[in-house]
């Protein structure tokens, strides 16, 4: 156990939850790796996390809640390796209160330089009856000796009262005094089923910290979920209460309607800082680069009149605002696109543009690249923008990002071919290579030319895909804008997801069949569902 994450002999006084930020300070708990991940549409392979976790960590998160390890051995291996490699934020695992899954949280933390473990249990009547079937005091015991068992594994020890906002607030009162007197450093108050209001959180936030015994040696936190789309507005209504940690996501990504969204939370505290009276740790210009890519990542795209990171956010349309905007900025605009890190022009650069004004571009995106990688991306630059006119920011993400199978092998395409008729069936042909040093080329007809080239990438490569999801988006604007294909297919009962990117979208496919197929060989799967949905 690495010395920083060792219980300190004498207890809640050196609390460093408590000690070692201002007042003013709101910790930015980020969930997108465990609330986020868990709802259907949005599970990463461990790579995608560890990507993400690295973004979380420059985005200046406080603490990363990396995925809940006894869920699966791939959360495990996906918490451990987070644990392992992030040295600035509190990376977090998620733990009923059950023997095994604290002991398996302790382990993935193990390596942790700054670790915590995350206690949950069920505190409304509903849950107590329906789910629990315990008493009131059988829920405090047993988050007790769960808090205690944590301590022995975990300084940093957080207690989560799910269904708080459904729980009688004297009873809760209990529950908290008990956990800190057990040694809980964080008490979060969690709206797992998004049915309060502002006025309420604001209230229960205050009534708890004036009658919960110890409340002055923890820090309170909210968990908002967005059912009745108020999570974000309950969140700054707790934090207006003294709440000084905010659970959230990027994107606001969670189960059912999502969790509070952190770009929301932050840039509301930053914009009405003067009202709240608070910062966060977050450098806001990350925002926009870090929702991106979680969109990427999970081929998820936010709407386009999304708050802070959505296409429109920025747009104005209507001539009465743009008249009011030339006079002068303030009179529609609260923050500004460079604030969230978002370029302020989209069409950026052509087939004439150098390497140096690339790397420029990418670094105003928030993408830092070394020699090596530049020397990828610039040779992808200049052949998209051979076949495009202007390649807008979009597309150099889409490159940056590295979206591509041809960066992760084994297999790699030589040759497309398609034939398609009105009306009729579809023909393709594919050559690829293997690292293994040979080639293959197959052929394959189907009702149309996506459905030939699957299933010549299939016959090709001996995998057999069966595709549940196929989405294809523009990237970015105009007619020759490149296509993102995202396909999901069921293979040995797991769903393996891969996305490709082209300005020819039957390429696109192509490449995000690819990446499905190289991903099975290289056996990353995503989590399975059914382990979390179990728990
Ligand atoms: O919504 C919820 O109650 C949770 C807990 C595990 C904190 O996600
Ligand atoms: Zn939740």
């Amino acid at each position: 156990m690495n010395p920083d994450n060792t219980p300190p002999a004498s207890g809640h006084s050196e609390n460093s939850d408590v000690g070692d930020l201002a007042a003013e300070r709101v910790r930015i708990f980020d969930t997108t790796l465990r609330d986020g991940e868990q709802a259907p549409g949005f599970s990463m392979d461990r790579r995608a996390k560890l990507r993400m976790a690295h973004a979380l960590e420059a985005l200046g998160v406080d603490i990363i809640e990396a995925g809940f390890p006894s869920a699966s051995p791939d959360d495990f291996a996906s918490v451990s390796e987070i644990a392992r490699v992030l040295r600035g934020p509190t990376v977090c695992g998620l733990a009923r209160c059950h023997d095994n899954d604290i002991d398996a949280c302790g382990r993935a933390l193990e390596v942790a330089r700054h670790g915590r473990i995350h206690l949950f249990l069920s505190t409304s009547p509903l849950h107590r009856e329906h789910k629990l079937n315990m008493s009131k005091q059988q829920v405090i015991d047993t988050a007790c000796a769960a808090i205690e068992r944590a301590k022995k594994l975990c300084h940093e020890v957080e207690f989560s009262a799910e269904d708080a906002m459904r729980t009688e607030p004297e009873y809760l009162v209990e529950v908290f005094s008990a956990a800190i007197a057990a040694g809980a450093t964080t008490v979060n108050v969690p709206d797992t089923v998004g049915y309060t209001t502002p006025l309420e959180m604001a209230e229960r936030i205050t009534y708890l910290r004036k009658h919960v015994r110890g409340a002055d040696q923890v820090v309170f936190s909210t968990h908002c979920h967005d059912d009745l789309g108020m999570a974000v507005a309950n969140s700054l209504a707790g934090v207006a209460a003294g709440a000084r940690q905010v659970e959230c996501t990027i994107n606001g990504i969670g189960e059912r309607a999502g969790n509070a969204s952190m770009e929301e939370v932050v840039m509301a505290l930053r914009v009405r800082g003067a009202f709240f009276g608070v910062d966060t740790g977050i450098d806001a210009r990350k925002l926009y680069p870090t929702s991106r890519l979680l969109t990427q990542l999970t081929g998820q795209a936010v709407a386009r009149n999304k708050a802070v990171v959505g296409e429109n956010a920025f747009a104005h349309e209507s001539g009465i605002h743009q008249h009011g905007m030339l006079k002068h900025r303030g009179t529609y605009e609260i923050m500004r696109p460079q604030d969230v890190g978002m370029g302020e022009t989209r069409l950026v650069l052509g087939k004439h543009s150098g390497r140096h004004a690339l790397r420029q571009r990418l670094q105003s995106l928030g993408h830092e690249v070394d020699e090596a990688a530049m020397d990828n991306i610039f040779a992808r630059f200049k052949a998209l923008a051979d076949k495009k006119r202007d390649v807008h920011d979009q597309d150099l993400e889409a490159i940056a990002l590295g979206m591509d199978p041809e960066a992760t092998g084994p297999w790699r395409i030589v040759q497309l071919n398609t034939n398609s008729h009105l009306g009729g069936s579809a023909s393709a042909s594919v050559k690829l290579t293997h690292d293994s040093g040979h080639e293959v080329g197959e052929a394959a007809i189907g009702d149309g030319p996506v459905d030939a080239v699957l299933r010549a990438i299939e016959r090709a490569t001996g995998t057999a895909l069966d595709v549940t999801q196929f989405q294809v988006r523009a990237v970015s604007e105009g007619g020759d804008a490149q296509g993102q294909a995202q396909l999901t297919a069921r293979h040995a009962e797991r769903d393996w997801r891969g996305s490709g990117v082209s300005t020819d979208i039957i390429e696109a496919t192509a490449h995000a069949a690819l990446a499905i197929v190289n991903r099975i060989e290289r056996q990353q799967p995503v989590t399975p569902r059914a382990a979390v949905a179990a728990l």
